[in-house]
């Protein structure tokens, strides 16, 4: 729907600020409205540290306080019309932000934030994983926080007094919705992540489909399922899920709510399921909706009947949650959720976010500029960043080629401030530098192009843990797996003609009622390309190679004899494999530190020398 009074309201000259003191306004923008069904979802995914929202972006500059409020109000909306509404957490809430990585330990602030949230059902993502106290703070305190809502339905802990391995929450849960009684069946899993801390286990998806309990969990013949995963909808791992319980409940409707792969995407698998993803940084609060769905009572073929879903991607910003609402600014902020901005605000205080500490000239683009170009945030790094920080005084006769994936780069920098907050946006990793020396050359050479094209070689079917996908962004690595997304380089036109829901053309009518159009996505998924809800012009997106690579000191005539190779610590699998193939037979034995300082706050040291200029 795209109502003339939704273009009203957004004509409305002045925008509240709530959010974070500093955050971007919202802009207003034409807005479709969200459709309400029997059963209705909201829906958080790859949240990664930013629940104070985008300061420096108005169309996600709503914080995690003002979607309590949201969500409160939205309860209410589902109370008064007697319909259900659950919220949904996918996972992947850690790294990625100065809230929750500048601190020490990290998610001091964000774990007790994050939980303000009630949630119905949430899961792990891979980023909780990665290392061994995430793993623990994640058993320790966000399991507890959420109690029979976290569900573990393929992931262990081991516990560190005993060694036993047990599960890290509930396998699954069984519930009745407040409003109407309707059962449900509710699963939690991740996909078959195998880069994790050693305090974790991963159950493969193929081998927890076998397991008793979940062969019993999709016997309980619910009214619906409600499969969590921090899973790519277009990922193996989802289509296994649905296979086993369609095969045991011909009729019953299923719904999946995804991540992981940082995009906005609903996958169709049958009339009577569907799947969501609800992108990534707390930009989009996805909505789900389905009608039709029959309480089974005794007869447990009355449930034939096909169900009906709709989606919408919520725009995280202020004009947006209100309009939803039907509120303002003085009516939507909950006290609840004014104490959950509070709680942010003096977080991002103590942790001195807002520091500055040089100036951006120029916004710099990971996907939003072609690479190599002036423009391009990995250009940025090979030919000005790169020649700074590698060096080594005790190497510095010695050429050397410096290799980076793109992946280590989680965000784009935009002009202006640049503060501590934006080191951890930009690359909240920490890995290092290490670096083989004396590589002939020739054989140094070839590593890269491996590394980009290395066609089966980096396919996963060698060695899956040497998939060239984690090489890349997710948003990047998903280009390959969303149809959707194929035509990737080619602009397409935005079509504001929706006959189908009677969508007006902007062009039409009366143009004092028209805003600009603001820059963002225009998704495109098994359900059509009217999901977003926000109508955004769209936004063109470039591929990126999986990694970058930078000549430093090499001779002005000629190629070196000889170079040190110097990489990212995380890239050495692959470079190691990529030198065999190359004909170096080099192994772990002969890798050195090259410097003890990370990446990031290399990084951060050049910007500091650099970009000095006061805003
Ligand atoms: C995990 O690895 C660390 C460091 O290598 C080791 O000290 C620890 O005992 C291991 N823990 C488990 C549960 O295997
Ligand atoms: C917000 O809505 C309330 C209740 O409808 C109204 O009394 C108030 O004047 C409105 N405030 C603004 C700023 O529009
Ligand atoms: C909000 O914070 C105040 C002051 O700390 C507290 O008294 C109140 O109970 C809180 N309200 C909610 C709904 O959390
Ligand atoms: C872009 O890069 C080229 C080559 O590195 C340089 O000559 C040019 O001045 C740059 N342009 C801008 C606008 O920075
Ligand atoms: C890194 O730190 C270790 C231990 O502190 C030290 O032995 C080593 O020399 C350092 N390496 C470099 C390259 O600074």
């Amino acid at each position: 729907m795209f109502p003339k009074s939704a273009l009203a309201a957004a004509s409305l000259a002045a925008l509240t600020r709530a959010a974070q003191p500093g955050a971007a306004a919202p802009v207003a923008a034409p807005l479709r409205d969200l459709e309400w069904g029997q059963i209705n979802f909201l829906h958080t995914t790859d949240t990664h540290g930013w629940h104070g929202g985008h300061l420096q972006e108005p169309q996600y500059s709503a914080d995690w306080g003002d979607y309590v409020s949201f969500a409160e109000h939205m309860k209410k909306k589902a109370d008064d019309q007697g319909v259900d509404l659950l919220l949904i957490d996918t996972g992947d809430r850690i790294e990625g932000n100065g809230l929750y990585d500048a601190s020490d330990p990290k998610g001091k602030y964000t774990y007790d934030i994050f939980s303000e949230q009630s949630i119905d059902v949430i899961c792990t993502g891979n980023h909780e994983l990665y290392q061994a106290d995430a793993v623990t703070r994640e058993h320790d305190i966000t399991v507890p926080n959420f109690k029979d809502s976290y569900l573990a339905s393929n992931l262990d802990y081991i516990e560190p007094e005993t060694g036993n391995q047990i599960p890290q929450a509930k396998r699954y849960r069984k519930f009745k919705t407040k409003n109407q009684g309707l059962n449900i069946v509710a699963l939690g899993f991740l996909f078959n992540f195998d880069r994790n801390a050693n305090n974790s286990v991963v159950i493969p998806v193929e081998e927890t489909i076998k397991e008793q309990w979940f062969l019993d969990a999709i016997r309980e013949k619910p009214d619906l399922f409600v499969v969590t995963g921090h899973v790519g909808l277009r990922m193996k791992e989802f289509e296994q899920i649905y296979k086993v319980i369609r095969d045991q409940n011909w009729y019953t409707p299923i719904v999946f709510f995804g991540g992981h792969a940082h995009v906005r995407d609903t996958r169709k698998f049958d009339d009577n399921a569907f799947a969501i993803a609800s992108g990534r940084y707390f930009e989009t609060i996805g909505w789900m909706s389905i009608d039709g769905v029959t309480k089974k009572g005794d007869d447990e073929f009355s449930a034939q009947a096909s169900a009906s879903f709709k989606r919408r991607y919520i725009d995280n910003n202020l004009f947006g949650l209100q309009y939803h609402t039907g509120l303002n600014e003085t009516t939507f902020p909950t006290e609840h959720g004014r104490n959950v901005t509070k709680m942010i605000a003096d977080g991002r205080k103590a942790l001195n976010l807002d520091k500055t500490f040089g100036c951006a000239p120029q916004d710099l683009w990971m996907s939003r500029a072609e690479y190599p170009s002036n423009s391009s945030i990995f250009t940025w790094l090979e030919e000005l960043v790169m020649p700074d920080i590698v060096v080594n005084k005790e190497r510095a006769d010695v050429p050397r080629l410096a290799i980076t994936n793109t992946g280590m780069i989680r965000f784009d920098i935009f002009k202006g401030a640049f503060t501590i907050d934006s080191t951890y946006i930009v690359s909240p990793f920490v890995s290092m530098l290490n670096y083989i020396p004396n590589v002939p050359y020739n054989v140094a050479k070839k590593v890269m192009p491996l590394l980009n094209n290395g066609g089966q070689l980096f396919a996963g079917n060698m060695d899956p843990a040497l998939d060239a996908k984690y090489l890349v962004s997710p948003e990047q690595w998903s280009l390959a797996t969303q149809p959707q997304l194929e035509n990737l380089e080619t602009e397409s036109p935005v079509h504001f003609m929706d006959t189908a829901d009677g969508q007006k053309p902007l062009g039409d009518g009366d143009s004092s009622e028209r805003p600009g159009l603001i820059g963002g996505y225009t998704t495109k998924d098994d359900l059509g390309d009217n999901g977003d809800d926000t109508v955004h012009s769209p936004l063109k997106f470039y591929a990126v190679p999986n990694c970058i690579q930078t000549e430093i000191d090499f001779p002005i005539k000629g190629d070196p004899d000889k170079v040190d190779l110097v990489f990212v610590d995380y890239v050495q699998p692959w470079v190691i494999m990529a030198l065999k193939f190359s004909g170096g037979d080099y192994s772990t034995d002969d890798v050195k530190v090259w410097s003890n300082e990370t990446v990031t706050d290399m990084i951060a040291g050049w910007i500091w020398e650099n970009w000095k200029v006061d805003c």
